[in-house]
């Protein structure tokens, strides 16, 4: 069996374990990255689309932006629709930060194209099928390439292999506690050749269930439904989709031209934490120990957020042999993911459609939106945990 080493194993090329290895990089600690899928899959799978700023300034600071500021859509503001009308909250003039629509594929071709450029290798098509010895210094992870099973020996193991990944199973049962929520509905996505019909994102609480206009580029449309939980995309067909979109964007909806629908697929939604995010030499990061439902945009920030603590955890035990930082990690990285937690938890439960929702619970949602859009300290509330909450110091 062939054998590799390196100072990190990154199992997942996601935002998580790119972000990772570039940070890593910068700092001149060497990482591979294990990757199932082909370059090619990856940079094609349409999912989130929101940056918060503190995303962006990370992918500044790593010389990774130049076509994200070229081509990201600044935004800065949002609109709430309910009762049949739209409430901008001037999500900039509150926090004086503003959000950049650009496309999660887009966020990995860059992060793929300057890791292979800077000659570090991706292993794409490999699959991480074992961890050995994380309760030791000497953990390894065997992969699959082709026919062949290898093994990674390294000091750590990031696993950034998402919700369905193997690094977290691979953690002893009950050294995690699992904390967990699913709702009662999901969402319908689309990517339509449509020029956008706002210049901003519109969230929309309706009687037929929420819906979610962004964009893409000036001429690609991102469009979201809520459907039913176990819902097939079969049941979708395109004529539906317009219909449901007219319906719920309302007098919005007049200018949304009907395109080509270029992308459609069910995204369930659910809550769902994995503390510790450590054990021993291996670190979840990402979707590997949090998941959020979509309402927030906050998944990839959060994957974003973990990394840069556990990078700077990593540095100082490779530069000052200081381990405080790793033993804090977990810590440090809950505390953000909690608060992104309960914010996504919140946006969904005002915007949805429940359908065993006694009337009483619709009018509190219909009541709360008002507020939120009517006071300026609740939508400052909204706008900076929109925005992304600033980091903690470490
Ligand atoms: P991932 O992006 O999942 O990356 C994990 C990587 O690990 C994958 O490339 C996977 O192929 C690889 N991997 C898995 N197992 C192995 C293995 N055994 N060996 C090697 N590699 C492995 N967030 C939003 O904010 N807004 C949205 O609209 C939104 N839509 C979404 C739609 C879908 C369908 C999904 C699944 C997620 C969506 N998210 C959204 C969430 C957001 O995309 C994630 O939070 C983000 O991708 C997390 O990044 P990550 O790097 O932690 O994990
Ligand atoms: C997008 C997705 C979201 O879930 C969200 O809250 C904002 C934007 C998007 O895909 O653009």
């Amino acid at each position: 069996m062939s054998s590799m080493r390196a100072q990190v194993g990154i199992v997942g090329a996601g935002p998580a374990g790119l972000l990772l290895a570039h940070l890593l990089r910068r700092d001149g600690i060497e990482s591979v990255v294990l990757e199932n899928r082909s370059r090619r899959y990856v940079v094609e799978r349409v999912r989130a689309g929101l940056l918060e700023q503190g995303t962006v300034d990370l992918m500044t600071d790593l010389g990774l932006a130049a076509r994200l500021h070229r081509k990201g859509l600044v935004h800065e503001g949002l609109s709430l629709r309910f009762s049949g009308r739209s409430h901008r909250i001037p999500l900039t003039e509150l926090t004086g930060k503003v959000v950049t629509i650009y496309g999660q594929n887009e966020v990995m071709k860059d992060l793929i194209a300057a890791r292979l450029a800077a000659g570090d290798d991706i292993l794409f098509e490999a699959e991480a099928v074992g961890l050995e010895g994380i309760d030791t210094t000497k953990p390894s992870i065997r992969f699959r390439q082709g026919d062949e099973e290898k093994v990674l020996a390294c000091d750590f193991i990031a696993g950034c292999d998402g919700f369905h990944g193997m690094c977290r199973p691979a953690i002893p049962a009950g050294a995690l506690t699992f904390y967990d929520r699913e709702y009662p509905f999901a969402w319908v996505g689309i990517l339509s050749e449509s020029p956008p019909i706002s210049h901003e994102l519109i969230y929309v609480h309706h009687a037929r269930g929420f819906a979610l206009f962004t964009m893409r580029s000036p001429q690609l449309s991102r469009l979201y439904l809520q459907c039913t939980p176990d819902d097939d995309i079969k049941n979708w067909p395109d004529a539906r989709i317009w219909e449901e979109l007219q319906l719920r964007l309302g007098d919005e909806g007049g200018r949304l031209a009907e395109g080509k629908v270029t992308q459609k697929a069910v995204t369930p939604m659910r809550s769902f934490v994995a503390a510790p995010m450590r054990h021993g030499r291996l670190f979840l990061a990402g979707d590997a120990a949090h998941i959020v439902p979509p309402t927030g945009a906050k998944g990839l920030n959060l994957a974003a957020a973990d990394v840069r603590v556990l990078a700077r955890a990593l540095v100082e035990y490779y530069r000052h042999g200081r381990e405080d930082l790793l033993d804090r990690y977990s810590d440090i990285c809950l505390r953000r993911v909690w608060k992104g937690q309960r914010f996504s938890w919140w946006m969904t439960s005002m915007l949805h459609r429940f359908d065993d929702q006694p009337e009483f619970d619709r009018q509190v949602q219909l009541a709360e939106l008002d507020y939120v859009t009517g006071s300026r300290a609740a939508m400052t509330s909204l706008a900076e945990n929109y925005v992304g909450l600033p980091f903690e110091d470490i």
